[in-house]
This record gives C-alpha cells, structure tokens and sequence, in this order.
C-alpha cells in the first residue's frame, strides 16, 4: 500500500476536546496537556479558540511562547476580528472554518454559495498576508455538494492556504465514501489535504486511516476520542493502527506514552476511560478464560495483537467465573502467595462461586480469599460502633461515625450532598492515619419491593497504592448498608498490607 511518505498528527484535543460537554480546562491545564502532546511528538497542537474568551487567549500565547516543537494552531471563522485576535495571541498557524452545506448555508449561515466563498477567500488571503500558515476546513464538508466543495477547496488554494481540512462535522462518513471522496479531492488539489473525522457511527478512526490510504497526509484526532457529541478520531487507536497494521514505521509518535496521556486527559476532564477501550482501556490487555490466560502464560501474542508496554499498558490476568487454574496460579505467584493444593481448590471455589454470582472480584479480594484460607486472617481491625445521621430538605446532611480503629474508639462528623456522601466522608477522615481511601465505584440495588425493601450495597474502594477491594453489605437501612459495605472492603485492603 502507497502511504504519503510524511503523515502528520493534528491533535486537537484541547479545541474540539473541549468542546465535549462538561469539559472545561484551565489556562494551566491546557498547557500541561500540549506538553505532554509535545513530548509524544504531535506535529501540531490545536491549542483553543482565542476569540472565545480572555483565558483561551492567555493559553493560546503561553502555550506558543514555551517554544515547543509542535506547531501551535488556533481556531478561527473567516472573520477579520477572529483573525486578529489569533495573531495577538502570538500563533502564527490558523485553522479557520466556514460551512460549505446547504443545511449551513441555509439554516445556520443564511448566506449563498458565493458569499461563503468570498468570505473564505478572503481569510486565507487575510492570514496569508499577515505571514501566518492556513489551514482552511470546509465545515460539513462531507455533506456538501461534492462540485461546490471542490470549488471551494480549489479556491482557497489558489487564494494561498497552505492545507486543506476535510471536515466529517456529524459523522457521517462510511470507509468507502471516504476513499471516493478524498480520491477525488486529491485529484483536484495540489496542496496537502487533512481529515478530521468525528465518531458519530464509531467509524471516526477507520475513516480517517482510509483516507490516510486515499492520499491525505494529515489527521485531527484527540486523547481518548473526546470532542463534540460522540467525539473524534482517537489519537493512541489511530496512532497504533498506523504503526502496526498498516505497518508504518516513520511515524514518530512514542507510543509508550499513549497510556499514561490517556490517563491524564480523563481525570482532568472527568470522562471516563471505557473499561474495553481498545489500547488504553482497562480490559485492553486483560484476560480471565483459562484457555485465554494459558496462551497468554505461554505466550502474550497468542491473545494480544501488541505487547501492552509498547502504549505503556501492562498486562492483567483478571478473576472470574472463567478463571483456570494456570491463570489462579500465576496470580498467586505473582503475590507471592504459597498455598497446598488442598488450599488452592478452596480459593479456586470461592472464586469460581463469586464469578458465578456475577461478582467483581479485584487482587485484593483474591488476596483476602488466599489469607481467609491460610487461617492468617487479621481480626477486622476496623468495627462500626455507632452512625446517626440526618438529613432532610432544611438541613445539610450530616453523619456522625463512631469506629473502633485498632480498639480505639473514635468519632467524627461530616456533612455532605447525602447522609451515604456524608457517612464516607466522615470515615475517609477518621482512617486517614491509616489507608487513604476513595471510592471507585457504588452500586445500590432494593432486593425486595416496598419502603422495607432490602437495599444490597456494592462497593470499591482504593488506596493510594492501587490496591481495589470489593465490599457488600446487605440491611434495610440504605446508610448501614453502604457504611458496612464500606467497611468491609477498607479492612480488606488493611488485611493484605
Ligand atoms: O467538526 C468540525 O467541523 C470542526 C470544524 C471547526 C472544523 O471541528
Ligand atoms: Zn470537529
């Protein structure tokens, strides 16, 4: 396959990421993300929209006057004052936009097919005789009259853009219209030609390595795939189909960083990463099935399509109803957890009969399990003594915990949205001195009808080392239930340390 001989990355992240709902990221957020985009070798960083507001201005010159080596760019309309207020903000590479389609001209622009050209025309000239490179996006251009769209394409090309951008602005693109249409505007086009792909149909990455294939040398993708509603072309997926299966090997983006990015973009936006997200997700390299795990043992490339420290991943060999004996074993090697053989067919059942049950069990339950079994179990060194608690529409919910901690009894109260948020919160500070917890996940279901009901509580909590712990608890009372539930994982993870 003939692949341009340069491909260039546009992340975009920090523009069309932020413009997920809910994403907001501060001036020095964004300049930690463009940094670590920098180190990874993005060529160039989509660092805002500096006509949006003072902060994205500020952003825009402190990222650009670091002296990275990305290009830094900036988003503008085919505005004068837009423009300007890019070039005060030191950037010297624009990414500016008008709609092509008819839904654009009519609804949205209320212009005809001659005054979006003019106007197009007129900002790549404007940027270009300000010095600054252009890279001009035909919005909706994959909804656009295929001879309008290459007019509008050849147009700013001979007004002097130096790039042209294929925007799939809703998603619509399928794999063979992309090559069809790419094809075709690389017939017509002498400058390079760029896709920005959003992911409406889960298509965004495919779209964008099919045009890759078709003659564009350029992709917009973001960390994790966030952007506008079901997001972009994802940055380490469309980075790593590149470099393995289409074999690709001058792209130079280390790939070794990819997780820890991915990582670091999810908490500070606060969107999860999706537990099978391929290359970065938690289940990306994880195996549970006894057939599974027992090829990985003997070798990772029976069940995985790359090693999980080529993107900074590691490997997992998860616990479940599928669980094998290789698999159990290797996992309590790995803790260095010696059993005999009649010890190792309890641990076995227990797992077996939780997966059974549609439990989650994490390491720090098979360690609790593997201890339980050895007869090394601890007392529970933390006990509820007492709970009151009150809430209601005119006051704060507030829960006072009395724990014994070590035979130690102590209490504290704390407020919060609820009397559960409250209760946790007043825990979280009366074990402070001893496991720094918080709470992965929460799940509460009414086992039975009627106010009654008995409410199971599920829980995970962490600490600051990794160690995950399940916990249930089953009571009428929904605030016994999730403080015991909670209890009851913290002294886990307390009894493996
Ligand atoms: O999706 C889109 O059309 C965009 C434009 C600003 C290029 O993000
Ligand atoms: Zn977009």
């Amino acid at each position: 396959m003939k692949l341009p001989k340069n491909i260039n990355i546009l992340d975009t992240t920090l523009r069309d990421g932020e413009q997920a709902p809910g994403v907001a990221f501060t001036v020095d957020e964004k300049i930690q993300i463009a940094q670590k985009l920098d180190q990874i070798g993005i060529n160039t960083i989509e660092v805002g929209f500096p006509r949006v507001s003072d902060g994205e201005k500020v952003s825009a010159r402190t990222i650009k006057n670091l002296g990275l080596n990305a290009n830094i760019c900036g988003l503008s309309r085919v505005l004068k004052e837009d423009i300007d207020t890019l070039i005060d903000s030191d950037l010297n590479y624009m990414h500016t936009f008008i709609g092509t389609s008819k839904l654009h001209r009519d609804y949205k622009l209320k212009m005809s097919k001659e005054e979006i050209l003019e106007k197009a025309i007129y900002a790549v000239e404007y940027g270009k005789d300000h010095g600054i490179t252009v890279e001009f996006s035909a919005e909706d251009a994959t909804r656009t009259e295929e001879n309008y769209l290459i007019e509008v394409y050849k147009s700013v090309e001979s007004a002097g853009a130096d790039i042209i951008n294929v925007p799939d602005t809703v998603g619509v693109l399928f794999p063979s219209a992309t090559k069809e249409l790419i094809s075709k505007i690389k017939n017509n086009i002498n400058i390079p030609i760029s896709i920005h792909c959003h992911n409406d149909f889960g298509l965004a990455v495919a779209n964008s390595l099919i045009a890759i294939e078709s003659g564009a040398s350029q992709a917009h993708v973001t960390v994790n795939g966030i952007g506008e509603r079901a997001g972009n072309a994802s940055l380490d997926e469309f980075v790593v189909a590149l470099k393995v299966a289409y074999t690709l090997d001058n792209l130079k983006i280390d790939t070794k960083q990819l997780f820890n990015l991915s990582e670091y973009v999810s908490k500070l936006t606060g969107i999860k990463i999706p537990i099978n997200k391929p290359i970065v997700g938690e289940n990306a390299f994880a195996h549970e099935s006894g057939i599974h795990v027992h090829g990985v043992l003997e070798n990772a490339a029976t069940y995985e399509p790359i090693n999980p420290e080529m993107v900074g991943h590691t490997r997992k060999i998860a616990l479940g109803k599928h669980t094998g004996a290789n698999g159990l074993k290797s996992k309590l090697k790995e803790y260095n957890i010696e059993i005999n053989q009649e010890q190792f067919s309890q641990v076995y059942d227990q797992i077996k009969n939780l997966g059974d049950k549609g439990k989650t069990i994490t390491d720090a339950d098979l360690k609790a399990i593997a201890i339980t079994v050895l007869g090394k179990v601890k007392n529970e060194s933390i006990k509820l003594v007492g709970l009151t608690v009150i809430s209601g529409n005119t006051v704060s919910a507030t829960a006072t915990v009395k724990l014994s901690i070590n035979n130690k009894i102590e209490e504290k109260s704390e407020i919060g949205v609820g009397p559960v948020d409250a209760a946790l919160k007043a825990i979280s500070r009366l074990v402070k001195e001893y496991i720094d917890i918080e709470l992965e996940e929460y799940n509460i279901d009414a086992i039975t009808g009627g106010t009654d009901a008995l409410a199971e509580v599920f829980v995970i909590i962490s600490d600051s080392k990794g160690n995950k712990a399940t916990g249930r608890s089953t009571q009428e009372d929904v605030v016994l239930a999730s403080v015991d539930a909670i209890l009851n994982s913290i002294n886990k993870i307390i009894a493996i340390k």
